[in-house]
């Protein structure tokens, strides 16, 4: 390692040193837009408990009988104390969810990660932790990355571990039954503390690789199958740009580094991103082999948070979906004003375009968009890293108020899509590819995802059949209360 782990941890963008003072959160309460069910119910927070486990009701069609499992979700649910309301939809507490469905029954529970942060803000009833848009408060002390996490983004479950994950600290190990937080996750004493991304790629055999992002730098984790880990390395970037996920092909690491580039340290973090569109969209590739063995392929100026995976064609051109933005719209913006409960007329997420990136074995990038607008990119786990044919996304958007109205899966080898909407009363979230028992391709796939359905004032699972979206849901659990809209999920 050519750079101390002080070193790296300090250029990473969670260290949110509370520097300067003063108001860390809006304090505008705004009416909601009227006409409309209450959207805002995807905003608000979640009991300071969370849920015990409380059985769903089958409210729509027949549970498919290979659906077993624990479906865990991660997202943000403490986004007010009083009247102050977070000012980044990253910056709220992580509520991690699992709905365990057996036999056609599904249970939902949740718990927040008990976190430094959770803990002091609850203490106080106020936001205190400077974030990635919160600029922080003098009565909250600042070591390391970890004091300011927020476990809010993502989950992995690794040989059984489940972790809930942020982007610029520890992953925290929770209990993978009763949700309690067993603490941060340490891979090796010497990385105690080192960022572990919310968007870890696991191959179809079940390792796990990932990504520390520090500055200029980039940490590479490879975790065996068993969770122990494999392989650290670093390699560098040029740039502190602003990395929310990666990909991989079965052979190489691309770390996609878009021109949003962070230029100040001090907190809140998003003051500190410059959009600077003249370096394009450039792409680190890497032997996964040999992390020394690199290419650079270069693409237009974009922003995104998310692929869906990558494949390698014989010839070495590598292809991967995503979902493009010409401009860091969510990032700055942070949804800051649908957190409020105020309709601007646009959503934070409504104009990114579902996009095919085609890297050839030298030469510039070229990018295939797609007219859908949506986002979650997810694809089947048995084609992770390999070619395959479908990518399902949360899409859709509504004309009156946030988020997502359907689900739309896109072939691209036909080029078609097949779209369920469910229209302007339900709020649409991600949703995850479950291979069928006995398929082999990746239509032979339920999908599912979490919907609230803004009319009942219920949280929901629906199930989707992959080839046939458009059927509508096979079938749909709903539970007797809401819960607020998250980020990502995984099924174990
Ligand atoms: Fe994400």
């Amino acid at each position: 390692m050519d750079l101390s782990r002080r070193h790296f941890l300090e250029a990473g963008i969670g260290v949110g040193v509370a520097g300067s003072l003063g108001a860390c959160a809006t304090t505008a309460p705004a009416p909601v837009t009227s006409g409309m069910p209450d959207w805002h119910l995807g905003y608000k927070n979640a009991p300071a408990g969370g849920f015990d486990p409380a059985p769903m009701k089958l409210a729509f069609g027949k549970a498919p009988a290979d659906l077993n499992g624990s479906f865990y979700r991660n997202g943000p649910a403490q986004m007010q104390y009083g009247d102050q309301y977070a000012s980044h939809w990253f910056d709220g507490d992580g509520l991690i969810h699992r709905i365990a469905i057996e036999n056609g029954q599904a249970v939902h529970q949740a718990r927040f990660a008990d976190t430094k942060k959770r803990r002091e803000e609850q203490a106080a009833g106020a936001f205190l932790a400077p974030g990635f848009g919160t600029l922080g408060d003098e009565r909250f002390s600042v070591q390391g990355p970890d004091d300011v996490n927020a476990a809010n983004t993502s989950v992995l479950v690794v040989n059984g571990e489940l972790l809930a994950l942020w982007e610029a600290g520890s992953a925290f190990a929770m209990d993978a039954e009763t949700l309690e937080t067993k603490g941060p996750k340490a891979w090796r004493d010497d990385l105690k503390g080192m960022p572990f991304l919310a968007h870890p790629k696991v191959e179809p055999d079940g390792r796990v690789w990932n990504l520390a992002v520090g500055g200029e730098q980039v940490g590479i984790y490879r975790i065996a199958k068993s969770g122990q880990l494999e392989d650290f390395g670093l390699v560098k970037i040029g740039r502190a740009a602003y990395i929310h996920d990666w990909t991989m092909t079965d052979r190489h690491l691309v770390i996609l580094v878009q021109p949003w580039i962070n230029e100040n340290l001090r907190p809140p973090v998003v003051a500190g991103f410059e959009w600077q569109p003249q370096h394009g969209l450039q792409m680190l590739i890497v032997d996964k082999d040999d992390f020394s063995q690199q290419r650079w392929a270069q693409a237009p100026a974009r922003m995104f948070f998310h692929t869906g995976s990558a494949w390698e064609e014989s010839d070495g051109t590598i292809k991967f979906d995503v979902v493009l933005y010409k401009e860091p719209i969510l990032g700055v913006g942070g949804g800051a004003a649908e957190i409020r409960g105020e309709w601007t007329g646009s959503g934070a997420i409504d104009n990114g375009v579902l996009t095919q990136v085609v890297i050839p074995p030298s030469g510039d990038a070229r990018l295939i968009e797609t007219d859908i607008i949506g986002e979650f990119p997810q694809v089947d786990p048995r084609f992770r890293g390999q070619r395959r044919r479908l990518v399902a996304l949360a899409s859709s958007v509504a004309a009156n108020r946030p988020g997502s109205t359907g689900i739309t899966v896109h072939d691209w080898e036909s080029g078609l899509s097949d779209t369920f909407n469910f229209g302007p009363t339900r709020m649409v979230e991600e949703f995850l590819f479950v291979p069928k028992s006995g398929g082999s391709s990746d239509a032979d796939s339920w999908l599912i995802g979490t919907v609230l359905n803004l009319k009942a004032g219920a949280s929901e699972v629906c199930v989707f059949d992959a080839a046939r979206v458009s059927d509508g849901p096979v079938c749909i659990w709903q539970a007797d209360y809401s819960w607020p809209l998250g980020f990502h999920g995984t099924w174990a």
